[in-house]
């Protein structure tokens, strides 16, 4: 089923017998999809980032493991269950931070095991009407934060946002840029400072790309301009999104996300993240335990293909950062939002949603 945004443009579409994506990596000079046929083709678009953005790596890999379970062979159930764990493993190994990965597969694990009586052909189909009800839920789930997130959004705000977390990193609307789109709609937004996100440039290529197709009004600024815009009265909130939230509400986000969070802490300005019941992994209690992905330090060295720094120097890459519990004024989620204290209400929030379990 094909889902468009408002603006046309599809970030991941299941066809007949292959997933559709848009190449982030290309955006925003130029707009292609590309096809993705096997379990291998979706680990490298994940690694390489053509899909990213938590939920929409989770989609892609549920569809993924689809791909390589169509070809498994094997006709009894266990040794197709250890195949389908094979290929879990593998494509878990493309990115380790956002959970939602983890989350799409273990729940496809967890609906196999449900149906172990039944034939391999209808396990295989199953394995895909999971994943497309994990695309589907993903929309349903993001509009909801849209709309919940809109009471936190004051009149004429100026709201100062991180990375992307649009309808590219999801499946539609987003997370964070959802409250954005909602509020935007009801008259609400009077400016959104999109910062660049070095060294990918997520906010400059791609939240850009998205605001500009909504007619969202927006500044671009770099990421070292955040502080001085709080000090001036120019910021009234800011919303992120998240990639794995703990327990106890600690926070893995894109690098520099935390910086954001303790400038607003020092300037009283309210610190928001928005996410849905996927993101969250109460088998983590804090933060300490959240796996931080280190990316190559090309990224770094580099501005697209401009070498920016001399050659052969020490690089260091990390592609998250964990954002205290303490430092944020609350979740915007699917279900509303979730005030301190976290570890108590993100456990009740979370609990009533398909077991995260392993
Ligand atoms: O490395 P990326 O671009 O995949 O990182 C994305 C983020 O950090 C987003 O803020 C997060 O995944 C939430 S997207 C709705």
């Amino acid at each position: 089923m094909a889902k468009s945004n408002d603006n046309g443009f599809h970030s991941i579409t299941w066809e007949d017998d292959h997933l559709r994506v848009i190449d982030q990596t290309f955006l925003p000079s130029r707009e292609i999809y590309t096809n993705l046929n096997t379990t291998g083709q979706v680990w490298e678009a994940i690694k390489n980032m053509k899909v990213r953005g938590a939920p929409a790596i989770g989609i892609a890999a549920a569809y993924g493991l689809y791909l390589g379970a169509r070809d498994i062979r094997e006709s009894g159930f266990e040794s197709f269950y250890l195949e389908i764990e094979r290929l879990k493993e593998y494509l878990e190994s493309s990115r380790p931070t956002a959970v939602n990965l983890q989350w799409a597969l273990n729940r496809i694990m967890t609906t196999i095991q449900a149906h172990k009586e039944k034939e391999i052909s209808e396990l295989k189909d199953i394995i895909l009407q999971t994943a497309q009800t994990i695309h589907d839920e993903d929309e349903r789930l993001c509009k909801s934060i849209g709309e919940n997130g809109l009471e936190i959004v004051p009149d004429e705000a100026h709201i100062l946002t991180h990375c992307n977390t649009g309808a590219l990193a999801t499946s539609k609307f987003g997370t964070a840029f959802s409250v954005i789109w909602h509020a935007h709609r009801e008259n609400k937004v009077k400016t959104v400072w999109v910062d660049e996100t070095r060294p990918l440039l997520q906010g400059a290529r791609l939240t850009a790309w998205e605001l500009k197709k909504e007619e969202i009004p927006f500044k671009l600024i770099t990421d070292s301009t955040a502080g001085f815009l709080m000090q001036q009265g120019l910021v009234d909130l800011v919303i992120v999104g998240a990639d794995r939230i703990a327990a106890n509400g600690d926070t893995a986000n894109k690098i520099g996300t935390y910086n954001l969070a303790v400038l607003a802490n020092a300037h009283d300005i309210p610190f928001y993240v928005a996410a849905p019941y996927s993101t969250i992994d109460l088998s983590i209690e804090n933060g300490e335990a959240i796996p931080i992905e280190e990316r190559d330090t090309a990224e770094v060295t580099k501005i697209g293909s401009k070498e920016i720094a001399p050659a052969k120097i020490e690089v260091y890459n990390p592609a998250f950062d964990v954002t205290p519990q303490h430092l944020i004024t609350g979740f915007i989620t699917d279900n509303g939002l979730i005030r301190p204290d976290y570890k108590k209400n993100l456990g009740n929030f979370s609990s009533r949603e398909v077991s995260m379990k392993k």
